[in-house]
């Protein structure tokens, strides 16, 4: 990832049973490009040893506010770093943050530092939704700190719930995001769809196409860590989903895609078209597995155009985003359904890149649909520039 490239992150680790994940993100950042020192606190130290990160990161592990090459530590690490991530946050070090301690080489750096910080809270599921916790992060997040939400499920303690360490890579995206974005979508509610449906032929079989779901789960997780409440509505998708959004609800065929897009979409300041919708399904589908043998005809009949519907049911206000897939004439194509589907702007790009990590697209809008604006990218950074064109479209 070219974002990362030379950015020096320092990776703060807090005495949390999930304190060994941390070896795993710094590996993940210096293998992106990234320098990284690491900070323990007292309590880091009792689950890791320094030297995982010496030798992971290359670069000197600091614990101590008193230390012997350096006289002000905490000030040298606040100026050094472009990017301090907590994780794991134990709610001690949330809740000594927000007071504004200094007791710690942790504290210390924190109040020397001017730059917002990434915090990754990890913890029992009672001590996060412990009211004291709660209003700690509120704090947090009012100063200006992006507050990563825990993943559910199984925790150490035993309990399930919320309170685990999310995956890094997902940490990865965050970090990725805050050193170029802030959460300048706070109070925008927004659905994306995404993936390939499929259309049944007969048990065993379906009429389905490449997508692979990754430009539309790029774009739902890049809007809810830009501070979107997201809704998606996914197809059939090879990858894996983001854990941060409001809601995720699969839809695999046309017509059940229709009824989820449709009725939320009265609701949502934006509605983002990414999945691949079958334009055609069988007009009945065998009840029991057809049988190899002779030519077979399948009659084929129209879908539910998605699209043309949102177009005609919009809101004031809202904002219509479609892509074009297309094989030829890009442009044209795509000038062409944004007029006919009322969309405010249309993404284009080609099918050879359907499944792939990376892809370059061409974005028109309704409102200079002779002047096409070109990206190239992983699909993860696609998404911000998608994103960037909404909020310039106004
Ligand atoms: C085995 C063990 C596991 C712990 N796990 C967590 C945890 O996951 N999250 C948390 O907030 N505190 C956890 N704690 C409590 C913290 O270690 C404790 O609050 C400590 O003072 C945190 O110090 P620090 O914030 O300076 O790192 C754990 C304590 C023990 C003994």
């Amino acid at each position: 990832m070219s974002t990362f490239q030379d950015k020096k992150i320092l990776l703060c680790v807090t005495g949390g049973i999930a304190a060994y994940k941390a070896i795993d993100l710094a590996s993940m950042l210096v293998k992106s490009g990234c320098r990284v020192r690491t900070l323990l606190t007292d309590a880091a130290m009792k689950f890791l040893s320094p030297l995982n990160f010496a030798a992971i990161t290359g670069e000197k592990v600091y614990s101590s506010q008193w230390d012997e090459d350096d006289p002000i530590p905490h000030i040298t690490l606040a100026d050094w770093a472009e990017q301090i991530v907590v994780a794991p946050a134990t709610a001690n070090s949330i809740a000594k943050a927000v007071y504004g301690f200094g007791d710690s080489l942790l504290g210390a750096t924190l109040l020397a530092h001017t730059r917002p910080v990434i915090w990754v809270p990890a913890m029992n599921l009672h001590m996060y939704e412990n009211p004291i916790t709660q209003e700690n992060i509120v704090r947090l997040k009012e100063k200006g700190h992006h507050v990563l939400c825990p993943d559910t499920g199984r925790l150490a303690c035993g309990y399930s719930g919320k309170g685990k360490y999310p995956p890094n890579t997902e940490i990865m995206q965050a970090i990725a995001c805050y050193l170029n974005y802030t959460e300048d979508l706070k109070g925008k509610k927004v659905m994306v769809t995404a993936g390939a449906t499929s259309e049944a032929i007969d048990p065993m079989r379906v009429i389905t196409n490449k997508s692979s779901g990754k430009m539309g789960i790029a774009l739902a997780r890049a809007l809810a860590l830009r501070g979107a409440e997201v809704h998606l509505v996914y197809a059939n998708i090879s990858v894996e989903l983001p854990y941060l959004l409001a809601e995720s609800v699969q839809a695999t065929t046309v017509e059940t895609m229709y009824e989820a897009v449709l009725c939320r979409a009265p609701q949502m300041d934006w509605i983002i078209k990414c999945a691949a919708v079958s334009d055609y399904k069988p007009l009945s589908s065998a009840k029991q597995k057809l049988k190899k043998g002779k030519a077979l005809n399948l009659e084929l009949i129209p879908t539910q155009d998605i699209l043309a519907a949102l177009g005609k049911e919009k809101e004031v206000g809202q904002r219509l985003i479609g892509f074009a897939a297309e094989t030829e004439d890009l442009l044209a194509n795509a000038a062409k359904k944004l007029k006919a589907k009322k969309l405010d702007l249309i993404v284009v790009n080609h099918l050879d890149n359907a499944a792939q990590d990376s892809n370059s697209i061409q974005i028109l809008s309704a409102t200079d649909i002779a002047h096409p604006k070109s990206y190239s990218g992983l699909k993860s950074e696609l998404a911000h520039y998608i994103i960037n064109e909404i909020l310039a479209y106004g």
